[in-house]
């Protein structure tokens, strides 16, 4: 039978014809056989008294409907049920009985090891009950949680605990949420946790009680997410004046989880690996993680919950803008340029990969079969850089007072996009009309600027050009409005003050036009030019520096933002040449410069440890490939190699000498007493060991030491007193195919094959090493104790490594690599669609690979289309990329 696949439309969108004011849930809780009886308060919105009530649903067993008490007509379909000729208002009673051991996609009512829990967006809820399951119907619940006594001692949904009592045998628990919310902020959990608490007390006075609901006997890793709820709920008041609005948070961690977290009103529910750190599991990136991940959920409840979403297509509302609120965080919390420069990564690795893909859409998109295929680095990473812009260009004052005037007009509603760029331009009297095009147009602008300099006027004079390429659906583009942050040096590196007819002028000049020209007097010699600092716009920038320029900007430039991406542009401008080169068959051209710049940061710059670690990455070969239109894998990977290998050999005895000492102080602390911690400092220390370590053992390697340097990854691991120092020398090992890796990995699996969340290192591990044995690794790791694919972070960790980083052994030739992973989606589809969706991203470049390749990926995507059942995820990837 053909399937009839539609998408939806963000203009199509129509005002609900009913409203829910009122929900009163009673769940009898059962694995297999849970029974849900929803009574419903329904009112008609519209005149038209003729329209039927349609409610959504999904994979529900229909028991009983009645109208105000009595039976009634209805047509039942697979997912939906409409009843014809209701009243203007009326009680809707719906029971529903539904299956939560087998539900495997996660979304709905689900067990996750023996606990019940929940994950309702987007279109969960309808999993539970019929209902009008958009975000636009905004209804008071009530919850009753029914369970034979002592069968789960923790029975929790949103708002206020009302009672919990016990008769026959049976206790029940009674929640009340005082706050109308979308069904997709509806939580229920229940089942045995450890429970750690603290008392909170809001500016105001109020008094809340937090919890944290974890594994049991897992108390002792959730102390850190505790007091992260803390910090989060002190700074949102601090920086945003928004304090907490009821006298109980409560965050569960489950194992089973398809993303991060969840913000659901009051009831966070928490992928565990965003929960449970210690010092002697945890990596200094899972604690960060902690952080971040807890401040995001917890700035949801006012930017997605007090203020939700209109409809789907408005996803960027809550999450571009909660992104941005989380990274302001970390920032004030951690290290703001090392957060600024993760974020700079993210969007121009995966997100400029996914512009430039068949998948590209607007950070508000306008046509969506499947919405779970939108929570994307686009709508959340690039919809954080559009609000950075709008707070780059009002300044923190109006920003914030157009945060406020959001708050005062939406508080309790369903809003759109529009709204929230609308209060931001009220608020501060700044014109944002062309600036929504950020909002409408998908791709990645491309800004490319000259310069002349008239020596005797002493003017610089810029042209930028802008130019977005076509996307999906969108030919032509018009210009954007991006804010430009520049400074101008003296080839010595003095800052030279921007002014126009004799006055000061901002650093930030708005291009608006295709073309722009912006004059700069009193300008002393030819300016070397920083474009683009703090990375002011999610944008590319082409700009003919000429020799030394970029060297001068590496040492000189105020913008750490700056310093790090010169030294990118000094990689990638190697990587471009020497993948021409490969192409070509014609030797690599070795580049003096790059070898310099790195022996600078290395003995002279004086940078701090952590900064040095990030200004050194070479970005990886899927962020490298975004420099090319037509990609060369091949090339691409010989010329990343080369660059290694250049770096290794040239300066061993600085990288020798640098992990030298790095290892000493390790070997000191540790000796002197000194705990791990997870201080600025400490993680600086780790995140240069990582590199250090790295390029000597490539060094050592190609000097035929492989023995010493297999000997001292070995020595690193045993001296190691923490996770995060034991992976830098795993990963060395596995990443170099070093022997002394088989009795690092059997210590690490000795010691960690009972914890799943930390044994997932030694997946990524194994499934990221560059050699061709690894998918047969790979393989029979699928049937290590640990795996389970029903578990979305075990795929993640094993096979969504294996296709999304290790880019060699995934694209290798034969297309062995592509017919694995397409095995893994023919299973995943059938039971989470929505995990398998996001493993297969690397496939959708098909067009822009060599023709091999493409036919390769073609063939595994023709064979998923012929599949029963395929799911609307996968479908609308393959039906995009055959289309792009
Ligand atoms: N709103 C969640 C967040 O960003 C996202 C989320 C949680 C989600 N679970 C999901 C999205 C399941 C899709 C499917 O914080
Ligand atoms: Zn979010």
């Amino acid at each position: 039978m053909a399937v009839i696949r539609q998408e939806k439309r963000r203009l199509d969108y129509q005002k609900p014809d009913f409203t829910i004011t009122d929900i009163d849930l009673t769940f009898d809780l059962d694995l297999t056989a849970t029974v849900v009886t929803a009574v419903s308060r329904v009112k008609r919105l519209t005149t038209d008294g003729d329209k039927p009530l349609v409610l959504d649903g999904d994979s529900l067993k229909l028991l009983e409907v009645r109208l105000d008490g009595r039976e009634c007509l209805y047509n039942e379909t697979s997912n939906s049920l409409t009843i014809e000729n209701v009243p203007d208002e009326f009680e809707l009673t719906v029971k529903t009985e539904i299956n939560p051991k087998d539900n495997s996609e996660l979304m709905g009512l689900y067990v996750s090891d023996g606990k019940f829990c929940t994950q309702n967006e987007p279109e969960g809820f309808r999993r539970i009950t019929f209902f009008t399951d958009h975000p636009d119907v905004l209804a008071r619940y009530t919850t009753r949680i029914r369970a034979p006594e002592g069968a789960y001692p923790y029975m929790l949904s949103n708002g206020n605990l009302i009672s919990d009592s016990v008769a026959d045998g049976i206790r029940t628990v009674t929640w009340e949420d005082p706050f109308p919310k979308p069904s997709y902020l509806f939580a229920l959990v229940a089942g045995d946790f450890d429970e750690l608490h603290r008392d909170f007390e809001t500016m105001s006075g109020r008094h809340v009680d937090v919890y944290l609901y974890v594994d049991k006997g897992q108390a002792s890793c959730g102390t850190v997410a505790i007091e992260s709820i803390l910090k989060a709920m002190q700074w949102d008041e601090k920086r945003f004046g928004l304090e907490y609005d009821l006298n109980r948070f409560n965050v569960v961690a489950v194992d089973f989880f398809n993303a991060g977290a969840m913000e659901n009103k009051s009831l966070n529910i928490f992928n565990s690996k965003y929960v449970l750190v210690d010092a002697k599991s945890a990596t200094d990136t899972d604690f960060e993680n902690v952080l971040s991940v807890i401040g995001h959920e917890y700035f949801h409840n006012w930017t997605g919950d007090r203020v939700t979403c209109r409809d789907w297509f408005q996803l960027s509302l809550k999450e571009g803008l909660t992104v941005f609120r989380d990274q302001e965080f970390s920032s004030d919390l951690c290290c703001r340029p090392i957060e600024r420069i993760k974020a700079v990564n993210v969007i121009k690795g995966p997100q400029f990969a996914e512009d430039a893909g068949p998948m590209a859409h607007p950070i508000r998109p306008d046509y969506v079969m499947e919405m779970n295929n939108f929570y994307s680095v686009t709508v959340y990473d690039k919809g954080a850089e559009v609000i950075r812009m709008i707070h780059t260009i009002l300044g923190e004052d109006l920003f914030q007072k157009g945060m406020k005037l959001y708050f005062k007009r939406h508080d309790g509603c369903a809003v759109t996009c529009e709204d929230f760029v609308a209060a931001m331009e009220d608020a501060s009297g700044i014109s944002l009309k062309q600036f929504r095009n950020w909002y409408s147009q998908a791709g990645t602008p491309c800004v490319s600027g000259s310069l002349s300099y008239d020596g005797n006027m002493k003017q610089a004079t810029y042209t930028f050009n802008q130019t977005t390429p076509a996307t999906p659906g969108q030919p032509k583009k018009e210009p954007f409005v991006i804010p430009l942050s520049m400074a101008l040096y003296t080839s010595d590196g003095r800052r030279i003050p921007l002014k126009r007819d004799g006055k000061e002028v901002s650093e930030v000049q708005l291009l608006t036009e295709e073309h722009n020209v912006i004059v700069f007097d009193d300008v002393p010699e030819k300016p070397v030019t920083a474009l683009l600092q703090n990375f002011s716009a999610p944008v590319r920038i082409e700009y003919p520096y000429a020799q030394g320029e970029l060297e001068t900007l590496l040492k000189c430039a105020d913008d750490p933002v700056v310093r790090y991406e010169s030294m990118q542009n000094i990689i990638n401008s190697y990587i471009v040449l020497n993948t021409v080169n490969a192409q070509r068959r014609l030797p690599f051209t070795h580049s003096e410069l790059v070898v310099q710049s790195v022996r600078y940061i290395l003995e002279e710059s004086g940078l701090d440890n952590r900064f040095m670690a990030y200004i050194l990455r070479i970005p990886p070969v899927n962020t490298l490939m975004s420099l090319f239109t037509a990609i060369d894998l091949d090339a691409i990977t010989a010329s990343r190699k080369e660059l290694v290998r250049v770096l290794a050999v040239e300066l061993f005895d600085l990288w020798e000498k640098l992990y030298l000492k790095l290892s000493a102080d390790l070997k000191n602390r540790i000796a002197s007493g000194t705990a791990y911690e997870c201080s600025e400092e400490q993680i600086g220390s780790r995140d240069l060991t990582r590199v250090a370590l790295n390029f000597y053992v490539k060094g050592l390697i190609l000097r035929g030491e492989d023995r010493k340097a297999g000997e001292t990854v070995a020595q690193h691991y045993a001296v190691s007193d923490n996770m995060t120092d034991s992976l830098i020398a795993l990963n060395a090992a596995t990443l170099h195919n070093l022997e002394s890796r088989h009795g690092i990995l059997k210590d690490f699996e000795e010691k960690w094959q009972d914890n799943p969340l930390v044994f997932d290192n030694y997946f990524r591990a194994v499934a990221s090493a560059p050699y061709p044995e690894t998918m047969e690794n790979v393989k029979s790791l699928m049937n290590h104790r640990c795996f389970d694919i029903t578990n979305p972070n075990r795929v993640r960790a094993l096979l969504g490594t294996f296709s999304m980083q290790n880019t060699e052994c995934f694209n290798e030739i034969s297309g062995a690599g592509y017919e694995f992973i397409t095995e893994i989606l023919i299973k995943l589809n059938s039971t989470n669609p929505h995990v398998a969706a996001t493993i297969m991203t690397p496939m959708l470049n098909l067009n822009r690979l060599d023709n091999r390749r493409k036919s390769l990926i073609t063939s595994c995507f023709n064979r998923l289309l012929h599949i029963e059942g395929l799911s609307d995820s996968i479908f609308e990837k393959i039906d995009r990329a055959f289309k792009q």
